[in-house]
Parts: C-alpha cells; structure tokens; sequence
C-alpha cells in the first residue's frame, strides 16, 4: 500500500511522531509453535524483537514506549511457561542493568509486581533507581499488569487518602483520578499497536487508551519490524482524530 517504505526512507511527517506509543506484543506462542519450537523461544524472539523496537522509538524521538510483557491474567498459563518468561525476565534486567550507565532509556515498571519472585523486584527497583535520571525515553514495562487492576489499586489510594482526611471525594476529577494510576504524569498514549491479527485490548491501559488510536497487523510480534512500526506511525498520521468533537 505504500510502497515505499520498501525503503529505508518513509515520508513520515516529524512534527507528528506520537509522544507515547503502547504495544501489545502478542504472538510470541504461535511463532514457536509455527517452527516446533517451545513456546520459551518465541518469548526470548519476542524480548529480541523490544530490544529493536525500543531503539528505534528512541531513535525517532518518541517520549515513551509502554509495552505489554505479562499481564495478570497470563498466570493462568502453564507453570513451565511462567518460568520460562520470568527466567527471561532476569536476564532482560540484568543485561539492562550492565548496559545503563551507556543507555538513554529510562525503565518503569507498571502493573503490580508484588505477585513477582523477591529476586524479581529487586531487580526492578535497581533498574528503576539506576535509570530514573535518563532522558533519553521512557520504557513503561507491564508486568503482571492489568487495566482493571490498575484503576482499583488506585481507587483503593484515593479511598485511603479520602479516610486519612488528605482528599475529598468531590476533589476527585479525570486529572486526579490519573494521578493514582501507573501512569501518573505520563501523556495518554496517541496511538496503541496489537501485533498477531487479534483485535481486543485484553485489559492493556483501559482507562489510559480512552481516545487513542488503534493499529492491528497480522504480524506475529517476533516478526515485527522497524518497518512495520514506522508503517503503523505513517497511517496514525493521517487519521482524523476529533475527541467527540467536529472536524475544524
Ligand atoms: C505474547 O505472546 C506474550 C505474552 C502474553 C507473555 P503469546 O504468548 O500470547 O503468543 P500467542 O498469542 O500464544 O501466539
Ligand atoms: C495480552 O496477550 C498480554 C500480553 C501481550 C502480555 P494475551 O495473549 O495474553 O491476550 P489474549 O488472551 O489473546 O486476549
Ligand atoms: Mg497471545
């Protein structure tokens, strides 16, 4: 359809790079199974695939990056392949962790990550603590992370704040309300992208992803390339988006 981004080069307008993209990098599990392969190398394909992907966004000036890595309903999964994610978890963060003094990229962590192993969130708070200065992107990585979740942790705030005699409930508007999410201070993603043909949130930012655009291709996410990002930037740039209001 557009041909070329065959290319390198893309027509891409810079004025109009999202500051914050969201992925759902779905499909790891049928990119095994298409090669026999267990479902552990589709994931360590799919953590190969951020790695790229991060970079690029970086490179493009994107402000933050949130990707979906495990979400709270992925426990149901069998206890083999938990494993197989977390153990690549580690080393995800601890190859991070070597590389961040060098790297731009601030890592966050949303979602709840008590449920992790101790090891786990040790690990998470260095990473968070060694990179909370970067400027160069902000990595929002969730983990254990559900949109549900997320709105009644901080429900639950804002009702101790409000017993505590901090807040009143009248106080409590969409800025506010904002405020006790993961992604307090963060601009709402402009543009949201599910790899791997499905087409449904599966409880990735509910609240946050309220106006956002969406983007769905077939690609599995281990296959997804710096191409097909840019491509998805590319048509973001021409939707109309109106908020409920009139076209100017
Ligand atoms: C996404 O890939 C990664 C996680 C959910 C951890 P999947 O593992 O869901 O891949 P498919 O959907 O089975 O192909
Ligand atoms: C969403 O993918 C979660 C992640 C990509 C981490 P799933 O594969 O878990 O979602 P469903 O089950 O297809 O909706
Ligand atoms: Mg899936």
């Amino acid at each position: 359809m557009f041909p070329f981004f065959k290319k390198k080069k893309t027509n891409m307008d810079i004025r109009k790079i999202p500051r914050h993209i969201a992925i759902i990098m779905d499909g790891n599990g049928r990119w095994a199974a298409k090669r026999s392969l267990p479902k552990k190398a589709g994931h360590k394909a799919g953590a190969q695939t951020l790695e790229k992907i991060s970079r690029v966004a970086m490179d493009m000036g994107i402000e933050h990056l949130t990707v979906y890595a495990f979400s709270t309903e992925n426990w149901k999964r069998s206890e083999e392949e938990i494993k197989g994610i977390m153990d690549l978890l580690r080393y995800y963060l601890k190859t991070h962790m070597e590389r961040a003094k060098k790297d731009q990229v601030r890592i966050h962590i949303i979602g709840d990550i008590h449920r992790l192993d101790e090891d786990i969130q040790e690990q998470i708070r260095i990473l968070e603590e060694l990179t909370k200065d970067k400027q160069g992107m902000c990595l929002h990585i969730a983990l254990n992370y559900g949109g549900r979740d997320e709105i009644i942790r901080g429900a639950r705030e804002f009702g101790r704040r409000v017993a505590q005699g901090e807040l009143l409930p009248e106080q409590l508007d969409e800025g506010m309300f904002g405020s006790f999410l993961d992604t307090a201070g963060v601009p709402d993603p402009e543009l949201m992208i599910r790899t791997s043909g499905e087409e449904r949130i599966s409880n990735f930012l509910l609240w946050q992803l309220a106006y956002s655009e969406f983007s769905f291709t077939d690609k599995l996410w281990p296959d997804f390339t710096e191409e097909d990002f840019k491509k998805a930037i590319f048509e973001y740039q021409f939707r109309e988006r109106r908020f409920g209001g009139r076209k100017a």
